[in-house]
């Protein structure tokens, strides 16, 4: 019998530090007046049910669970800007209080649904009562328009258990190609404001 408490304590642990240092880093360039590149984070320990379900699906033994299913714990990131994605992937990348271990990019090569985000999956240390135990976590981090898309696009399968009519399929990739047009235009006029504030404090300075 699986003591599935016990077994996803750990990850719990890991959860709710990484949620804990990835909201900090919001407040710590607010404190210095700069413009935050993470808008939320959330996490969540995978429920048990799906847990088994996964492992039903992809044939893994219970014993082997925790080095196959490595998004036991699992941290989004939201973003306001596509550009803000890799700004806050390089922040992951000099922390030195995980390892990233496997890195996909869904931005550049999206998924065939139409899904887009940056995935990582991480090793993270968690103190334990007996010693340091390292935890795989899956770090998902997108725009909050691909959110928009991936958490409608989730319920809908969930739902449909999957099986969408072909129509829908390419409707939900055509909101996608919009998702992605959305973002882009965003990014343009973000650009071009700030380029029309510093052209504004150059011609103060000047006078
Ligand atoms: P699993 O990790 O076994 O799910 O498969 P994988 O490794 O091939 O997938 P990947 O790690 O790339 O993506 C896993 C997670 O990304 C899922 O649990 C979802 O949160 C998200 N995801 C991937 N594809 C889609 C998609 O088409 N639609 C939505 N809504 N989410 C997706
Ligand atoms: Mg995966």
């Amino acid at each position: 019998m699986m003591d599935w408490d016990q077994l996803l304590l750990p990850y719990k642990q890991a959860v709710d530090e990484l949620k804990v240092k990835l909201k900090g880093l919001r407040g710590q360039y607010e404190k210095c007046g700069l413009t935050p590149p993470i808008e939320f984070v959330t996490g969540r320990v995978k429920p048990i049910t799906s847990i088994m379900d996964k492992a039903r699906r992809k044939n893994i033994d219970f014993m082997t669970i925790e080095q196959e299913l490595q998004d036991l714990a699992a941290i989004r990131i939201m973003v306001p800007f596509v550009d803000d994605i890799l700004r806050v992937v390089q922040l992951l990348k000099d922390r030195n209080d995980f390892e990233i271990v496997e890195e996909q990019d869904y931005i550049l090569h999206s998924k065939k649904s139409g899904y887009r985000s940056y995935h990582m999956v991480i090793l993270y240390p968690v103190q334990t009562v007996n010693g340091e135990k390292k935890v795989f976590a899956e770090i998902q981090i997108r725009t909050l328009a691909m959110n928009f898309w991936a958490t409608i696009e989730h319920s809908l399968n969930y739902k449909h258990k999957g099986k969408f009519p072909n129509e829908m399929k390419e409707r939900l990739q055509k909101v996608a190609e919009a998702v992605y047009c959305l973002d882009e235009e965003m990014s343009k006029i973000r650009k071009e404001i700030c380029e029309a504030q510093i052209v504004f404090s150059n011609k103060i300075t000047d006078e």
